[in-house]
């Protein structure tokens, strides 16, 4: 057996004692943990010393490298439509939220524009919901294809949301499950790593990413969000994708859905030039930055909502992974109406209290292996800034499951806050826009 180059002890030291890992530390790393040579606990405690100590920018780009080498990268350079035009790749990546179901309007609205979106997606877990889970509230709608699946789909229609290959980056996978169960996951250098090498390894020629700030999110305060998104723009031009970031308001939910059925439905009205003006206002904004990063520039993109184009593009997308883009959506069995219970300003709806709920409600699952339910979540009957009556109808909630909604109407209860005028709260949804430097 050949000797290895170095010991585990040597690079968790190394990182402790904030030195800074060479890059044939950090290539042996990532291999040797991915072969089982760095044991669980040995690699636990080098992420504890990353999360004290942080990585430099080479750092992080040369970690990331080595967990994309640990996969398959995918190639979209060869991508023509039927006609033989070439096609431009651009994705959108949103760290996280309640009620986020940006991704389905966004994907069919920028490929309306003759531009590729292959959308490699993932399920829920804990109180952001899914893409994946959401879609699949449409009868017949199969998130798994294949590879030669999905480059069919995008020269056909422009447009795919499907599950993302087991192949993109395996070595995150291990990495991630550790870093869940070791209070490791809020470092920086880590989270920025494990998202971009998978999206570099899928291989899209331009990037947006969307990073929450706000209770709903991973990053609670502007400045960690800041600081997340310049390290990810970065690694993005470090590897030759153009990558652009806006900051955006998670302190309460996107739009007035937060489910997976209500959410497929609120995507559908929004894709038929209406729904809330929140989610038209940052399915446009990041159109708008997707498009420029495949070299399309003054555009209208509304009007792609306005005209039907985007729509045609939804149900031929829809439809080409077997769903019925006219089917009913399943409709939760028990609802219950929570009711304001003073007058005033509606302050404040908490974005991580309403997420919770949806999720206790069956929306999202608390072990992967769990089954969602299709029909359940919270419906909101206002947003915060709306002036309330006392007794005004706030939120419906849904389920299956009708133990589950006393849970549920105590926390979108604790949710809402009512006071005054003058307490007003900054409504801004888009914070920041942020570029590689
Ligand atoms: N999402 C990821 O894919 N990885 C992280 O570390 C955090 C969020």
């Amino acid at each position: 057996m050949a000797a290895e180059q170095f010991s585990a002890v040597e690079v968790i030291r190394t990182k402790r004692d904030g030195g800074e890992l060479s890059n044939e530390m950090i290539d042996w790393t990532i291999d040797a943990y991915t072969r089982g040579v760095i044991a669980e606990e040995q690699m636990a405690a080098l992420n504890m010393a990353i999360y004290f100590q942080g990585m430099h920018r080479a750092e992080i780009s040369r970690w990331t490298n080595a967990m994309i080498n640990t996969g398959e990268r995918m190639d979209f350079s060869a991508l023509a439509d039927p006609s033989g035009r070439s096609l431009p790749t651009t994705d959108k990546h949103s760290t996280g939220g309640v009620g986020d179901k940006i991704t389905l309007p966004l994907a069919p609205l920028v490929a309306s524009f003759g531009v590729a979106v292959p959308q490699l997606s993932g399920r829920g877990l804990g109180h952001t919901g899914g893409t994946l889970d959401k879609l699949e509230a449409i009868p017949g709608w199969r998130a798994e294809l294949s590879n030669e699946e999905l480059f069919a789909q995008l020269s056909t229609v422009g447009a795919v949301i499907c599950a993302a290959g087991a192949g993109l980056a395996p070595a995150d996978k291990k990495l991630y499950a550790l870093r869940d169960v070791t209070a490791t996951v809020e470092a920086i250098p880590l989270i920025a790593s494990s998202i971009m090498s998978k999206k570099i390894a899928e291989g899209t020629g331009a990037l947006v990413l969307d990073v929450k700030v706000g209770s709903g999110a991973f990053m609670k305060t502007e400045a960690m969000a800041r600081e997340l998104a310049e390290t990810m723009v970065n690694l993005g031009a470090d590897a030759g994708v153009n990558t652009v970031a806006l900051l955006t308001n998670m302190d309460t939910p996107l739009g007035l859905t937060a489910g997976n059925a209500i959410e497929v439905q609120e995507s559908v009205e929004v894709l038929a030039g209406g729904g809330p003006e929140d989610v038209v206002e940052l399915t446009v904004a990041l159109a708008t930055e997707m498009l420029a990063g495949a070299g399309i520039s003054d555009v209208d993109v509304r009007a792609a909502l306005n005209d039907g184009r985007a729509m045609d593009k939804w149900r031929a997308m829809i439809s080409a992974q077997g769903g019925d883009p006219d089917a009913k959506l399943p409709v939760a069995r028990e609802s219950h109406t929570v009711l304001a219970p003073a007058e005033g300003v509606l302050l404040k709806l908490d974005a991580m209290d309403i997420g919770l709920a949806a999720w206790t409600l069956g929306a999202g699952r608390a072990r992967k292996e769990d089954a969602v339910q299709a029909g359940a979540g919270v419906r909101l009957h206002v947003k915060p800034g709306a002036l309330v009556r006392r007794g005004e109808p706030i939120a419906t909630l849904l389920t299956d499951t009708p133990e589950k909604m006393e849970r549920a109407i105590e926390l979108v209860q604790r949710a809402i806050l009512i006071g005054s005028d003058s307490d007003r709260p900054d409504m801004r949804l888009i914070l920041d826009r942020i570029c590689a430097n």
